[in-house]
């Protein structure tokens, strides 16, 4: 064929025509389908493993069973995690969910939230915290808000706090000695946190009115994942009824302390001192009220579930629980009998801090923290693209071998070395880190001295199964404990 002169070439092409064509493009197809894949499979070199699932529905329903399992929530993403490997995607009612498990990935969101990044809230929360909630605020007031409300939450402002809170649970323990019955150390624990966050936000004691408070912030919070249908009797239709009860209660306790009838000296207090100031020095009366309840949603089940999750592990470790009970007696025992804890008693709890992060650490109590990407962007070289969500796991990285030797082993003494930056973020990092975080540190030192000084305790159902469908992961059990005192004990 190549000494063909052009005459000829001609006619070869006019009689192989058809059999030409079809080659050429035969071929044009090969070499483009050959180069797509190529580029397909160097795409998929660096994109992100897993299943999408069916369409748009994605694997809600392998989510949905892991949460109404006794497992937990978390058994969906550990599952997954074995299957495809660290990083991994999913879809969940359309929306791609990445689970982000290492301390680059969450250093590189949590530092450019609002830029790259930001948080998400479905609608049905932002109908019962209220839009001017920390939760549901746009970037800007978020900044401004959490400036005005944090002074309040700081270590400086929480002496009154611990004093309170300290003789609080000591009545609470003695009645439940006195009683010698087993008792829910959960329900305890969220009724205790729950009076005692009340107390130090709005000066609140009276039983009655907690109850009440209790009640429809419960109701509010059952609500909030509920499908937005205001018909009497759905869970969105008593959520929303309670959040209108609260805020009416609240609105009573604000107009009672600017009319001089009561004043105390708490959060709601110092937010209304602030009445003559600029308007961007001060919280409007909507601002302070959306965070009360934003507050008393985000800080009671989440410190309960941990203090309990602090009971178990004590029990599961006596070694543990014996020093610490050293180092709490030898407090004590400088004391006068019926003393109050003091910060400076708190601050001294040297081998207490340890316990308290080696319990944050462990229980994981907010499993993940969930960011949209506003950007396609490349986190460790894996491609996201905008509009994913990135879920900060923060549970798989407190449980990183790589970050902590034995990692289910409770051994607060690993605390003694110093941390890898965002190798321990029970609270989350950066513009969002949560506000409650030294209430929440503070309340767990005062509980584990009371309990170790005065008790010893034992459990009474050691059934390691979690309750179904809960946000945070607790024990279904409810931990049941009997307090026996402790001999010689304070
Ligand atoms: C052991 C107890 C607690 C744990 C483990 C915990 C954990 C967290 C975490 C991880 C975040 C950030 C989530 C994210 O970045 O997506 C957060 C935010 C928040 N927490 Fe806590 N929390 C606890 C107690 C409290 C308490 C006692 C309060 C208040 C009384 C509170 C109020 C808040 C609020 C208002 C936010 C939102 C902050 C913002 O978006 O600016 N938390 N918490």
């Amino acid at each position: 064929m190549m000494n063909l002169c052009k005459e000829e070439l001609f006619l070869f092409i006019n009689a192989y025509y058809g059999f030409i064509l079809v080659a050429v493009v035969s071929l044009g197809v090969t070499v483009l389908l050959v180069s797509k894949d190529v580029r397909l499979r160097e795409r998929r070199d660096i994109s992100i493993p897993g299943q999408l699932g069916l369409p748009f529905f994605g694997e809600i329903f392998s989510f949905l069973s892991a949460s109404n399992s006794t497992k937990g929530t978390y058994e969906f993403v550990r599952l997954r995690r074995l299957w495809y490997g660290l990083w991994f995607k999913t879809r969940i009612l359309g929306k791609i969910h990445v689970f982000v498990p290492s301390t680059e990935g969450a250093k590189r969101i949590l530092t450019n939230e609002f830029g790259l990044f930001k948080k998400e809230f479905v609608k049905p929360m932002g109908d019962f915290v209220g839009k001017k909630s920390l939760f549901s605020a746009p970037a800007e007031s978020h900044k401004r808000i959490r400036r005005l409300l944090s002074d309040p939450f700081s270590m400086n402002s929480l002496h009154r706090f611990v004093e309170e809170f300290d003789n609080m649970l000591v009545q609470r323990l003695k009645k439940l000695e006195e009683n010698g019955k087993s008792f829910s150390m959960l329900e305890f624990c969220m009724k205790l946190t729950f009076d005692a966050i009340c107390n130090m936000l709005m000066g609140i004691m009276d039983e009655n009115l907690l109850r009440q408070i209790d009640r429809d912030s419960k109701c509010v919070s059952d609500a909030l994942l509920s499908f937005p249908l205001m018909i009497p009797g759905t869970r969105y239709y008593k959520g929303i009824k309670a959040r209108d009860r609260l805020m009416e209660r609240f609105r009573e306790i604000i107009d009672r302390r600017r009319s001089g009838m009561e004043c105390q000296d708490d959060f709601l207090q110092s937010m209304l001192s602030r009445d003559s100031y600029p308007s961007d020095e001060k919280l409007d009366d909507s601002e302070i009220m959306d965070n009360i309840l934003t507050m008393l949603l985000a800080g009671q089940t989440t410190t309960a579930a941990t203090l309990m999750w602090c009971v178990k592990f004590l029990d599961d470790n006596r070694e543990v629980q014996d020093k610490l009970r050293e180092e709490q007696l030898h407090i004590s025992q400088n004391k006068a009998r019926g003393y109050s804890l003091s910060m400076e008693d708190v601050k001294s709890m040297s081998y207490g801090v340890k316990v308290v992060k080696e319990t944050l650490r462990m229980a994981n109590v907010v499993l993940w923290y969930p960011r949209v990407a506003l950007e396609d962007c490349t986190i460790e070289g894996f491609e996201i693209k905008k509009g994913w969500r990135l879920n900060i796991d923060a549970s798989y990285i407190h449980y990183d071998p790589e970050l902590y030797k034995d990692p289910t082993q409770f051994n607060p003494l690993r605390f003694d070395e110093i941390q890898k930056p965002y190798s321990l973020i029970p609270f989350g990092s950066g513009p969002r880190t949560c506000i409650g975080m030294n209430l929440a540190k503070v309340a767990m030192l005062v509980f584990l001295h009371r309990l170790t000084t005065g008790y010893r305790w034992t459990v009474d159902d050691p059934d390691p199964s979690l309750e179904k469908k809960a946000f945070v992961p607790r024990l279904r059990s409810g931990l049941p404990v009997t307090l026996k005192p402790l001999e010689g004990g304070r």
